[in-house]
């Protein structure tokens, strides 16, 4: 696959999960790469492991659903590396479990926040500078299977990453003919820290019911998301734009 060396990455949601992953990765194929979190601890952790394999990196404290604070992450990173190549934006949190009727507003407002106006306005200011730079680029939004089907009593979760893929294909539209692709990946349940503790080892029931789910019979695994997300900003998919990338395991296609 291509080389990123030269090249700069903004990963949204860099401390934890897939986004740390995305960051690791995108590291070790030689791209600068800027963390962005609304944890401290977890994305100068980030950046302490990319250091670790000699990487080049560092952290922006950032809250993607404030404006301010995503063109200060957007600026911090032109001061720094002079220019944006690539962003994942990754960062993004559930909701809690109940009927629509039932749901608690401002919980709705906080998911809604977060996982679809946090995309919008990484974004706007990303494609700004890209724009700027006149070079082309790539941009990968990490949706859900629940951008694609229904679930239950998830229902901001569920729309927010509807939202996301509209929102990505909008803005493939939009820029098309500037060179910058713009794509969203939708993982089905991935084994990050976070859900494993939720699910257990793989012999317990949880594990074996969210597992149930997929036809691989598995929990993904955050560097086959990762995989993708970097595979989506190389040359190697210089066609691809607009797109809603699947990686599931099978979940929607039964
Ligand atoms: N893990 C899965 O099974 C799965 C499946 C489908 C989609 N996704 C999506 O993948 C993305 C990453 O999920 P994950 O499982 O790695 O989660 P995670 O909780 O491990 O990581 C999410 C990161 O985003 C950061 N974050 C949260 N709100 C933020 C905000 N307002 N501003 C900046 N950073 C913020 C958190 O601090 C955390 O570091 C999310 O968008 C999630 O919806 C995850």
């Amino acid at each position: 696959m291509s080389t990123f060396k030269g090249k700069v990455v903004v990963v949204t949601g860099g401390g934890s999960g897939i986004g740390q992953t995305t960051a690791l990765t995108f590291a070790k194929k030689g791209a600068s790469v800027v963390v962005v979190d609304i944890s401290e601890k977890n994305g100068l952790d980030t950046v302490q492991q990319i250091k670790n394999i000699n990487g080049e990196a560092f952290f922006v404290l950032a809250d993607v659903s404030i404006p301010e604070d995503v063109e200060r992450a957007v600026v911090k990173t032109v001061e720094k590396y002079a220019r944006l190549d690539y962003a994942c934006n990754c960062a993004g949190r559930g909701g809690v479990q109940n009927t629509v009727a039932d749901y608690d507003i401002d919980i709705w407002n906080k998911v809604i926040a977060v996982d679809l106006t946090g995309t919008f306005l990484c974004m706007k200011y990303e494609l700004k500078q890209m724009v700027k730079q006149g070079d082309g680029g790539a941009i990968v939004n990490i949706a859900s299977v629940k951008g694609l089907v229904g679930d239950a009593k998830s229902s901001p979760y569920t729309s927010a990453k509807h939202g996301v893929i509209g929102l990505t294909k909008e803005a493939a539209i939009e820029y098309g003919k500037t060179g910058i692709r713009i794509n969203a990946v939708c993982p089905g349940w991935i084994g990050t820290p976070l859900v494993m503790n939720y699910v257990g080892t793989e012999e317990s029931p949880i594990y074996q019911k969210a597992a149930s789910l997929h036809p691989m019979g598995r929990l993904g695994k955050p560097s086959e998301v990762a995989n993708t997300v970097v595979w989506l900003c190389s040359d190697e998919a210089s066609f691809i734009t607009g797109s809603a990338v699947v990686v599931d395991g099978g979940y929607i296609a039964w």
